[in-house]
């Protein structure tokens, strides 16, 4: 099964990247605590990277929102884990592994919004280069990708291969 798999991001390019976002980040919240709110599964290994190289106080909290069922977006987002702690006038980052449909982050960003946070960010790791059904833009992006379907560092397919430590890519036919 591994043999199918394409290396798309190195260790080495993922780490570096990390390292420019911090730097950005940093410069962005200056001296405010962050609230980083980490989406399981998935942006774990991101979550845990990135926020060892920011600067600032990091409040790590986890949400958890499903929509797949393999490879395909079924567009109707829920949340499986909520946070458990209280968001009103905070600094709030999303970490996300992928921007894909959208459907995700357009939930959850609106569902942040509503416990009236002080700003709602999104950092994703990976955004596909697709069009999508709302104009919908993160705020920090490590790499724009094309449409593969996407493992390791994190990223799944039906819970396997999130433990390798580059992102590879392996044609699977979306139905
Ligand atoms: P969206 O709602 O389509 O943007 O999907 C975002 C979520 O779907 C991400 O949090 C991922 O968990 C999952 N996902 C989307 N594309 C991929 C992929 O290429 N590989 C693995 N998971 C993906
Ligand atoms: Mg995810």
């Amino acid at each position: 099964m591994d043999d199918e798999l394409e290396i798309l991001l190195t260790e080495e390019q993922i780490k570096n990247r990390i390292n420019e976002l911090a730097i950005e980040i940093n410069k962005d919240y200056g001296n405010n605590d962050i609230v980083m709110i980490c989406i399981l599964k998935g942006a774990v290994y991101f979550a845990c990277d990135l926020s060892r190289k920011i600067k600032n106080n990091v409040i790590l909290e986890f949400m958890k929102i499903t929509s797949y069922n393999g490879t395909e977006s079924n567009k109707e987002p829920r949340i499986d884990y909520d946070l458990k702690t209280s968001i009103e006038g905070k600094d709030v980052l999303i970490v996300e592994d992928i921007l894909d449909t959208g459907y995700t982050l357009d939930f959850l960003k609106k569902v942040l919004k509503l416990k009236n946070p002080n700003s709602v960010k999104i950092c994703t790791l990976l955004e596909k280069n697709i069009e999508r059904d709302f104009d919908f833009k993160p705020d920090y992006v490590g790499f724009k990708i094309d449409d593969y379907f996407v493992l390791g560092y994190g990223l799944d397919y039906n819970e396997i291969y999130r433990n390798k430590p580059d992102i590879c890519y392996k044609k699977i036919k979306r139905l």
